[in-house]
Order: structure tokens, then sequence, then C-alpha cells
């Protein structure tokens, strides 16, 4: 139990002396009762708390950087009993969920956060922030295969834009090649429709960057908190590329 102007502090409604006169104001009600003494202690978990008539943000906002294993869902539950990515996050005592999606079967950099206009403003599709992926594939792709998902390849939900894509590893015998390609939209599965487009299916597909972010030697299945300067330079990456895209530079 907390004192409720500490709460609402720590909510962000505003300082702790400025919250005390909002107490005192009569502005807040605790499950439904208009609480004006100070000194009145709540439980932050588990009490409403509304200032004005709307709940205050009782959760810090927390970001995490997770390496998604493969056969684990984007999500945080699963009717059909499958492992979701939360079930990895149970140490953490904020309801984070992921940032997009990645499919059951990929594995990687995935983000998961409970503040929702961070996540909107990553995921908008107005937004273009970089995704770097490692595809292998069997063979070894001709480089005019390497520039056609360069240019934009015709998906039936239309023409992708413009990516990168380079030879990131190719196996001695050249029975299979790690292709990393980097997109700068977020359709649905849309790298293993760009490689099945120009038909070479993916075999295993790895996310290993997200913005500026990279796995950095974390271990599959563990996660770790981004710091504040991680948080505000991908907030920034993703304004800067809307704006690159409207302004056409
Ligand atoms: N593209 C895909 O095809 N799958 C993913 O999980 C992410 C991007």
């Amino acid at each position: 139990m907390e004192r409720l102007q500490k709460v609402l502090a720590q909510a962000g409604v505003a300082s702790r002396r400025k919250c005390e006169e909002i107490i005192t104001a009569g502005r807040v009600q605790v499950n439904g009762e208009t609480v004006k003494e100070l000194g009145v202690k709540v439980d932050p978990k588990t009490d409403v708390i509304l200032v004005d008539g709307q709940a205050i943000n009782r959760e810090k906002h927390v970001y995490v950087l997770f390496n998604k294993p493969k056969g684990v869902i984007s999500s945080v539950t699963d009717p059909g009993g499958r492992q979701v990515v939360t079930d990895y996050m149970k140490g953490i005592p904020e309801r984070v969920y992921p940032v997009g999606r990645l499919d059951y079967e990929t594995e990687g950099l995935l983000l998961l956060t409970n503040d929702g206009e961070f996540a909107n403003l990553l995921t908008h599709p107005k937004h273009h922030v970089p995704r770097t992926y490692h595809a292998t594939v069997k063979g070894v792709p001709h480089g005019s295969i390497l520039e056609k998902l360069q240019s934009g390849v015709k998906l039936e939900d239309g023409m992708t834009a413009p990516a990168e894509a380079d030879y990131h590893d190719v196996s001695p015998d050249n029975s299979s090649a790690v292709i990393s390609i980097t997109i700068y939209e977020g359709r649905n599965r849309q790298v293993r429709r760009m490689f099945e487009a120009v038909h070479y299916p993916v075999e295993r597909l790895k996310r290993v960057r997200f913005g500026q972010l990279t796995l950095g030697g974390l271990p599959r299945g563990k996660h770790r908190f981004l710091t504040p300067d991680e948080v505000a330079e991908l907030r920034d990456l993703a304004l800067r590329s809307h704006n690159i895209q409207k302004n056409g530079k």
C-alpha cells in the first residue's frame, strides 16, 4: 500500500505537492469514492484511481528486447495452448505485449512494451523503421534475384517498397545461402512472401535488427530492457522515417 499522492505523482499526473492539491480539491476518486483527505493509502496494482474521471496510468512504461525462439506465438494468449512470447516475460510485473509480430516459425528480435503510443508509432504504416532479416534458402540465388528483391516484387497486396538485399553467407558446397534483407515496411509474412515470389522459399528466418537495435549476443529465449536512450533513438528514427518519406528525401 502506498500514499495516494505518491501513486499519482509516480503515474505522471503532476508533482507530489500539486497532487496533494488535486486530492484536496476533490478531483480524485478511489474505487468510486471521492477522496479529499491526504494520507489515504492505496494499492496501485488493484485500486481503480481516477483523476477528473480519467483512469491514471498506473504502470510505468517498460521496453523489452526479446530474442524469440521459433515455435512461439507473438501474442499474449493462444487458445490452442501453444507457447506465447509473454510466457517468457513472467518476471516482468508490467503487462507487456509485442510490437508488431514475428511468425510462429520466425526467430529473432522482437520488442515488447506496455506503451501503446510507442507501439503504434513503430508499427504504423506511415513510418518506415528498417528491419533486417537473415533468410536461409536452398541453393544460391543469382545476383539478379537479389536485384529484384531490392527494386520491388509483386505480391498479392501490391509491389514491395525498395529494400536492401545481400549475401550474408554461402555454404561451401553452394547448397544453401543466407541472404540479409532489410525492408522498410511491416506487411504480414512479407519476407517469406517476397522470397516465394522469386522462387526461393525461406527455410529459416531470423530478424537480426530493428531500427538501430541488434540482438547483440542476447541468447535465444532471453530478454533485456531497453535504455531510455535506445527508446528515444527508436522514437526519433520512426518520426524521421516518416518525414523522409513525405519529403521524398
Ligand atoms: N516477414 C516474414 O515473412 N515473417 C516474419 O515473421 C517477419 C517478416
